[in-house]
């Protein structure tokens, strides 16, 4: 069993409230990435979609940051709504300070790394982390080719956080559709986000029944 999570990167934003509705009835949280043109070249949205979008929504805001400096935004994406928060290792000097803040705040903590980050770069982190997210794209942008790479950097970290006996969930997030779902949960995947896999597919309520 996994959680999907639609990313709203993909959805309809003239109809917002139909994806948030969507969201509501056929997946169990909202992805939403944070993207500043800086630690990735695309820019995404902000506070306000982030607001409206927590002010319709029934299950969990899970919240990606790819920005530099997350530790100066954590306290504002608690205001507007999320439930977890992620950021990435290497956008910030001191991760473990990071997850702290975002404790304080009430929040669930993950850390996200690029395909081109050590997995073992995470481990430090796996028992202080609710969540960890494993980017199976470059972070930046939707509808980019899933790399294969993926199945065996989440098989490491399954490993790791069962041999410490830890609760920590893994995340997945690039890529993802029904034809790789399988295969990512028994990897060890616990979270699958999908943007253009459903909010792209014909039946999006089909999309996410092929990922479960
Ligand atoms: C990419 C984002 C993803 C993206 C996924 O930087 O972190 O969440 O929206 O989109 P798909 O599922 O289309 O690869
Ligand atoms: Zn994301």
């Amino acid at each position: 069993m996994a959680l999907i999570a639609p990313s709203m990167l993909s959805a309809d934003f003239l109809h917002l409230e139909k994806d948030v509705e969507f969201v509501n009835r056929h997946a169990d949280l909202f992805h939403l990435d944070i993207m500043d043109g800086v630690f990735v070249p695309n820019i995404s949205y902000g506070f306000p979609v982030v607001e409206a979008i927590a002010s319709a929504a029934s299950k969990p805001l899970d919240v990606h940051l790819m920005i530099v400096r997350p530790e100066n935004y954590v306290e504002r994406f608690a205001k507007a709504g999320a439930g977890m928060l992620s950021f990435h290792l290497n956008a910030t000097e001191n991760p473990g300070d990071v997850v702290a803040l975002i404790h304080e705040n009430g929040l669930k903590a993950g850390i996200a790394i690029n395909p081109d980050i050590a997995v073992e770069r995470l481990f430090p982190y796996l028992h202080v982390c609710e969540f960890v997210l494993v980017m199976s794209v470059f972070a930046g942008f939707g509808g980019q080719k899933f790399m294969e790479g993926t199945y065996g950097r989440i098989e490491t970290l399954r490993r790791e956080i069962s041999s410490q006996g830890l609760p920590c969930l893994i995340e997945v997030d690039g890529g993802v559709s029904g034809k790789n779902a399988a295969a990512l949960k028994a990897a060890g995947a616990d979270i699958l986000v999908a943007g253009s896999a459903v909010f792209m597919a014909d039946d999006p309520a089909a999309a996410v029944s092929s990922m479960r």
